[in-house]
């Protein structure tokens, strides 16, 4: 027994003297519950007393050599194996950084932006609505009947007989008023679709911002004086403004309103094509039809309301001379602002 135990003891240190021993497989081999020294341990039974104190002392000799190698040993695999991470992890803090890339607005909702910021500045609140629309709210309730010729200049898609694509922002204002007791006070920016074919300054699909104020006395002097205010901030303080009348079915009177132009402060240039003058929206005191068909009493109330092209704006503030790059998505046309 006595040489079982020298055999086993001289095998194991030998297996364990090479760094990369396998040491949970060795730890089986001969400290495991069916390993080489607990199968000599279980013979000890059949030996003589003072025999088995012997052997019993040897054995634990033997079992604590083998568990202390294997203790060191593994300590030193540990340490290796955080050393050879830490070198393949290192770190160069002095390789350049991957940059990140950041989008940016695009134009339109640039300008979209800040015509909002404007109107919030003076008290508007923000409403939205839906793009596929009534008949009713695009024409009828805005007081063009069936077979009224507006109905003809804005070529419209449509659904079916009563739903279609609106074709201006205007139906909201009749769906503000439906719901509303008035003071009223909002804007509401959108797409509108007209069946256009594509070229410079025509797309089936554009932006408009509508406006709209209802109170008891409501004057055009109130629209005159907000419309200055809103050229002044998005054209710029020196900017004055002009009305020319004009017919719009929704409101009575009606005017197209024309900004001094921003470039050549009203001399006449390229931009304003030597008119000094650039028109950029239409505007008017609400209808009393219109007022009624949404249950606001015309004798009690009145109001103004105003529409715009986004596109307009845009190309104007921005000199672009072709609408359809708004809608290509080349990102060296985009970058640029
Ligand atoms: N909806 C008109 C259009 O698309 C623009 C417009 C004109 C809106 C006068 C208005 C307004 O609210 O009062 O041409």
């Amino acid at each position: 027994m006595r040489e079982t135990l020298e055999k086993i003891k001289k095998e194991a240190l030998e297996a364990l003297s090479s760094p990369s021993a396998q040491l949970e497989e060795l730890r089986i081999r001969f400290l495991g519950k069916k390993g080489e020294l607990t199968a000599v341990l279980r013979g000890m039974g059949k030996l003589a007393p003072e025999e088995r104190r012997e052997i019993g002392e040897l054995a634990n000799s033997v079992r604590q050599q083998i568990e202390q190698r294997i203790e060191m040993l593994s300590e030193q695999q540990k340490a290796a194996k955080l050393d050879a991470k830490l070198a393949e992890e290192k770190l160069d803090v002095t390789v350049p950084g991957v940059g990140v890339k950041t989008g940016r607005f695009h134009p339109l909702a640039l300008v979209q932006r800040q015509l909002e910021d404007i109107f919030l500045g003076m008290g508007y609140s923000i409403v939205d609505g839906p793009e596929v629309e009534y008949d009713y709210y695009n024409f009828q309730a805005l007081n063009i009947p069936k077979d009224h010729p507006a109905r003809d200049t804005q070529d419209t898609f449509y659904i079916t007989e009563n739903i279609l694509l609106r074709s201006q922002t205007s139906p909201v204002q009749a769906r503000v008023m439906e719901k509303t007791t008035p003071p009223i006070k909002i804007i509401s920016p959108g797409r509108v679709y007209r069946s256009d074919a594509v070229d410079a300054t025509h797309s089936p699909l554009f932006h408009q911002l509508e406006g709209l104020v209802i109170d008891r006395g409501i004057t055009m002097g109130d629209l005159k004086g907000t419309l200055e205010m809103f050229a002044k901030r998005m054209f710029g303080e020196q900017t004055r403004i002009r009305f020319r009348p004009h017919h719009f079915p929704f409101t009575e009177p009606s005017a197209e309103v024309d900004v001094s132009c921003f470039v050549c402060g009203g001399t006449g240039c390229r931009l304003c094509k030597g008119e000094g003058w650039i028109e950029i929206l239409g505007a008017g005191m609400v209808h009393p039809n219109v007022l009624r068909n949404c249950g606001i009493d015309p004798e009690e109330y009145s109001g103004f309301a105003f529409g715009l092209g986004i596109e307009r704006i845009a190309l104007l503030k921005y000199h672009i001379d072709d609408m359809r790059l708004l809608y290509e998505n080349d990102i060296r046309f985009l970058n640029q602002f």
